[in-house]
């Protein structure tokens, strides 16, 4: 046994290394804090499980800069065909819609296997300023929990015990089936993803008691933490230490996943297609990377056994394969190549907490489960842990006061439960037998199919995720209606909805951006300004009058930033005018905007123009957000892009309360 040390203390435990706890390992990485990620397993994922990425997704792995590895190396999703069958019952293309909705990102959606994913989060967190690096092959093994020092944010209520596992154990059996059929290839191993799948048993007690009695076990050692996070998957030990539960439909589906190079006549096969037979069923069509496409069946033949859990030696391959087969004739499918395959039973719950004392947190599919046709796994999972990340890091940094956590539960819980309505309606949907006519009650409407689809795709773009009321989600005090003159969803400014983004021309060097990706993450605050047309006098005079107002010595701004700190460290300003760029300098600009320091001299990242670029046109930034180029706005934008606040540019005192109901003042 080794003893407890001085030394064995953390900010923040992860446990779980799946996209929950790479995301948040990815936002912890980019602080100087003490923490560490474990996983029980002793290798990432290399091939299959989650796959598809939706435009949000996207935007914040971007905000990682990580979005255009993604990018380069996925298959992008444009076109979605519906397949039904007609009056004889052969099944044919009955609509095509756009897969990602127009307009409402600069990303669509992409499909790019878990496996990839995770490797370029490992990469980023790599790069980071804390040494942080994913302990693989590590086990929780006990947990306590001090509720005395719960008050306390500096304090450790946590202890665990990790225990290092040996290879042996931390290495899963694979159920080694013969996956590849009547092919070139047949009689070759192929990964499965059964051992994960939890359709296998879970192995997370006996992995306990074995390193009890498993001499050659590595080292113990006992841990404490200010903070940790549950994010190891739908069967959190996490969970089960808080003795927290999921509640939910206790109906479970079974769902087979085979990734295949396919050969096959059907037309649409290089596209995402959604087939409804007549009575064999349905299959989910996904086209990925490399050739590859991946088919999702809903598997009835599979009966459930005892203690509510399908007999898995009696999924293989070829039993999906066959089901996709029948749904899919006329046209004929066959594979030669097969890269992964699954099947795995889910049912669609949610937490009801989310936390302990806002010490012990649990993200992902921790807290939620869903079927994979809502198709948001790795999408919720990483979107949770990308908005709770940011919260952890700066209250434990001193930045923000601890009430921020609050807004964990609040925001996130929301949206499992939207996520569970919206899958329940959309499996009903798709696994249901198509209507004959409109008198067949039982049947399903292709109509309110393809309704629930286009529909469907808003809420699956995670665009719509829209944050309640808060200390930093404030509409109450916000001029927003006043100053936003048109409502589009996605599209422009919505406070509790993430930025749109627009092109807009840096004013040093008439370069184009996009907004957003002047929005990284990296635990800033802040303030858009959109000052209107700065060749106005009016206008002008009010913007140098908030930049006096933020230059003084007692500013909010100045309370906020530690004094040894650049000025925009905690809260960075950017200004987005609408005057021509030419008739504008930076240098007549107050400092504050552009700010000034021996080492580097002036700042030219700060300042950009809503104009017409020489090469890719005009981003009509204002006009796309609904702001009126006259009068103009102050946006306050979250660390991770949501819009916490709306006013008018020379609110210094609306500012100022903002900030000042969470902020911690610095020496
Ligand atoms: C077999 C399988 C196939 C799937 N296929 C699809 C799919 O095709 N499409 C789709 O959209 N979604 C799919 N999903 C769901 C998707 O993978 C998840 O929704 C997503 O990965 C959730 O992310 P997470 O980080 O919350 O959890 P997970 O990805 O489950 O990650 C949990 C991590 O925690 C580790 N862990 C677990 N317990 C412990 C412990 N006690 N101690 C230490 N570490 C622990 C695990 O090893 C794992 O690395 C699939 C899931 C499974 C299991
Ligand atoms: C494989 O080939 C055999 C005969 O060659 C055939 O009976 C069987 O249906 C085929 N299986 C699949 C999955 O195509
Ligand atoms: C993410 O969301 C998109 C859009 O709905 C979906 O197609 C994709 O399958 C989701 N990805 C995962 C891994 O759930
Ligand atoms: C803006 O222009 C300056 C000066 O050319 C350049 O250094 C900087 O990279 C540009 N920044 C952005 C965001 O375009
Ligand atoms: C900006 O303001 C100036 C001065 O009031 C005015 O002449 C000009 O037309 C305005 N430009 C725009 C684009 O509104």
């Amino acid at each position: 046994m080794a003893a407890t040390t001085a030394d064995d203390t953390v900010d923040v435990l992860i446990i779980g290394a799946g996209p929950a706890g790479l995301m948040l390992a990815c936002w912890l990485s980019r602080f100087n804090l003490k923490t560490r990620i474990v996983d029980k397993r002793d290798t990432k994922i290399f091939t299959g499980q989650a796959d598809g990425l939706q435009c949000r997704s996207l935007e914040i792995l971007d905000s990682f800069d990580i979005g255009h590895r993604v990018w380069r190396e996925s298959n992008h999703m444009i076109e979605i065909c519906l397949w039904n069958p007609d009056g004889t019952g052969r099944i044919r293309r009955s609509d095509r819609i756009p897969d990602t909705i127009v307009g409402i990102s600069r990303f669509t959606q992409v499909v790019l296997h878990q496996g990839r994913i995770e490797r370029f989060f490992l990469d980023t967190i790599k790069e980071g300023k804390s040494s942080l690096k994913v302990e693989r092959g590590v086990l929780p093994t006990k947990f306590d929990y001090d509720e005395s020092k719960a008050g306390n944010f500096n304090d450790h209520p946590i202890t665990v015990t990790l225990r290092t596992l040996t290879e042996e154990e931390a290495t899963p059996q694979q159920s080694g089936a013969i996956a590849a059929a009547n092919g070139t290839k047949s009689g070759t191993k192929v990964q499965d993803g059964l051992f994960r799948s939890n359709l296998a048993p879970d192995d997370t007690d006996e992995l306990i008691k074995a390193t009890e009695l498993n001499d050659r076990a590595g080292k113990t050692e006992v841990i404490k933490a200010r903070f940790m996070v549950g994010c190891d998957g739908a069967r959190s030990w996490v969970r089960q230490q808080l003795g927290f539960s999921l509640t939910g439909d206790s109906t479970d589906y079974i769902w087979g996943v085979l990734d295949i190079i396919p050969v096959t006549d059907f037309p649409d096969i290089r596209m995402r297609c959604a087939i409804h037979s007549e009575n064999q069923g349905s299959v989910m069509i996904i086209p990925r990377e490399n050739k590859l496409v991946r088919l999702y069946i809903q598997l009835k033949e599979v009966a459930v056994g005892e203690g509510g859990r399908a007999d898995r030696t009696k999924i293989t391959p070829d039993v999906i394969l066959k089901s996709a087969q029948n749904i899919m004739a006329p046209y004929k499918l066959a594979y030669s190549y097969c890269d992964w395959w699954t099947a795995y039973q889910i049912g669609q719950r949610v937490g009801d907490k989310f936390s302990l004392d806002e010490r012990v947190f649990l993200a992902g599919d921790a807290v939620h489960t869903h079927s994979p046709k809502a198709g948001q796994g790795m999408n919720v999972s990483m979107q949770d842990t990308y908005n709770l990340g940011w919260k952890i890091a700066l209250v434990a940094s001193g930045v923000c006061d601890s009430a921020i956590l609050k807004t964990y539960e609040l925001e996130r819980k929301k949206v499992a439960q939207d996520l569970i309505d919206f899958d329940h309606r959309f499996s009903r949907l798709f696994s249901g037998r198509p209507a004959k006519d409109v008198m067949d009650e039982e049947g399903i409407s292709m109509e309110e199919f393809k309704d629930a689809f286009v529909k469907g795709n808003m809420f699956a773009s995670a665009i719509a995720v829209d944050y309640q009321d808060s200390l930093i989600v404030t509409r109450k005090t916000s001029s927003a209606s006043q100053l936003i003159t048109k409502e589009e969803t996605g599209r422009t400014i919505k406070v509790g909805m993430r930025m749109p983004s627009f092109r807009v021309l840096n004013q040093s060097d008439a370069r184009p951006w996009q907004l957003q990706e002047r929005l990284p993450s990296d635990g800033r605050w802040r303030i858009l300004l959109f000052a209107g047309n700065l060749t106005d006098p009016l206008t002008l005079s009010r913007y140098n009058t908030l930049g006096e107002k933020l230059a003084a010595p007692q500013s909010f701004l100045r309370r906020f930033t530690p004094a040894s700190a650049k000025i925009d460290s905690t809260i960075e300003i950017l200004t987005i005018h609408s005057a021509p760029r030419r008739e504008i300098e930076l240098s007549s600009l107050p400092e504050i905007f552009h700010p000034y320091c021996e080492e580097n001299g002036w700042d030219y990242w700060k300042v950009f123009a809503d104009d017409e670029s020489y090469h890719e046109g005009h981003g009509r930034c204002y006009e796309n957000l609904g702001l009126d180029s006259g009068v103009g706005a102050a946006v306050i934008i979250r660390p991770d892009q949501y819009v916490s606040w709306v006013g008018e540019v020379e609110d210094y005192g609306g500012m100022e309360r903002f900030f000042g109901g969470f902020m911690v003042a610095r020496e």
